[in-house]
């Protein structure tokens, strides 16, 4: 049987196991798809000898993504421009293809949200790895992006990396123009630790729709909590971005695409 993993460490909580086997059935293929704790010291060794016993392929989660991204031996443009690697495909040359199907994931949920117009603006908070991870797709998809951060470098640096793909620009998430922007999606990490980003509220309170890359079991992740309060309209956190990443991997292994509604609605 053909097999398939994640690789992640912390690894126990991950759902892509589900979600894999899920697809598999949806779709009648037959895989096997497994968590796989992955060990700082020698996880490239770990992938090596995972992918010498036959494996066609794994998902890479935190915090190994861009070490897979380096020993990769090719990549797609959306991973180069990620520079991160979450989906791995052995070909048949027995070398490894590295995709970043994050930005993607992203793409396809905000699609079935109908939140996607394009030439609209939307508003990254944040400018780490989650934000490289997506730019591309959205930019792709004519959005007009301003990257908001704490660290203004930061933003700056990847407004300049992205410059030729579309418009973005960066500023210092204490200096966001006062303007009602059609989309605001958060991407910076202090959801893991119960925070919210100190952005000035009113600036939320205007958006359109709001999401938030992260998502939190049975209840409302911190950030969706407080747009929630401030009386936004339009929510949704980042579960169908996760469902979403899985069947752009899917995708990419199988050649089919597997359907995420029933996934959505049943996890
Ligand atoms: P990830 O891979 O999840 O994007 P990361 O690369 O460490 O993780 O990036 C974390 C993001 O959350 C960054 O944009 C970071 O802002 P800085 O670049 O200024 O560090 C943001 N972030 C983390 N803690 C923050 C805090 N207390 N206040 C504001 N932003 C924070």
């Amino acid at each position: 049987m053909d097999q398939y993993a994640v690789w992640g460490n912390p690894i126990a909580q991950s759902k892509s196991p589900l979600i894999h086997r899920r697809f598999a059935e949806q779709c009648g293929q037959t895989l096997d798809y497994v968590a796989m704790l992955g060990d700082e010291q020698n996880f490239e060794q770990q992938l090596r000898d995972f992918f010498a016993a036959g494996a066609k392929g794994c998902n890479i989660t935190a915090p190994f993504k861009e070490r897979a991204f380096r020993l990769a031996d090719a990549h797609s443009e959306r991973c180069l421009s990620a520079e991160a690697c979450n989906t791995l495909k052995r070909l048949d040359d027995g070398s490894l293809y590295a995709d970043n199907t994050d930005g993607a994931g992203l793409v396809s949920d905000l699609q079935r949200l109908n939140w996607l117009k394009p030439q609209q603006s939307v508003l990254i908070l944040g400018a780490g790895g989650a934000t490289k991870g997506v730019l591309l797709p959205l930019l792709q998809a004519q959005q007009n992006i301003t990257i908001a951060n704490r660290t203004l470098s930061k933003a700056q640096e990847l407004a300049e990396k992205f410059a030729p793909y579309g418009k973005l620009r960066a500023v210092e998430i204490s200096a966001v123009p006062q303007q009602k922007f059609d989309l605001i999606i958060n991407a910076t990490s202090l959801g893991l630790q119960g925070k919210t980003v100190d952005l000035d509220e009113r600036i939320l309170q205007q958006a359109g729709a709001v999401y938030d890359m992260q998502y939190a079991k049975d209840t409302d992740t911190p950030f969706i909590a407080l747009c929630k309060r401030l009386g936004v309209a339009q929510t949704c956190d980042g579960f169908g971005m996760l469902v979403g990443q899985a069947a752009h991997s899917f995708y990419l292994w199988r050649g089919v695409m597997p359907d995420v509604a029933p996934l959505l609605n049943g996890l």
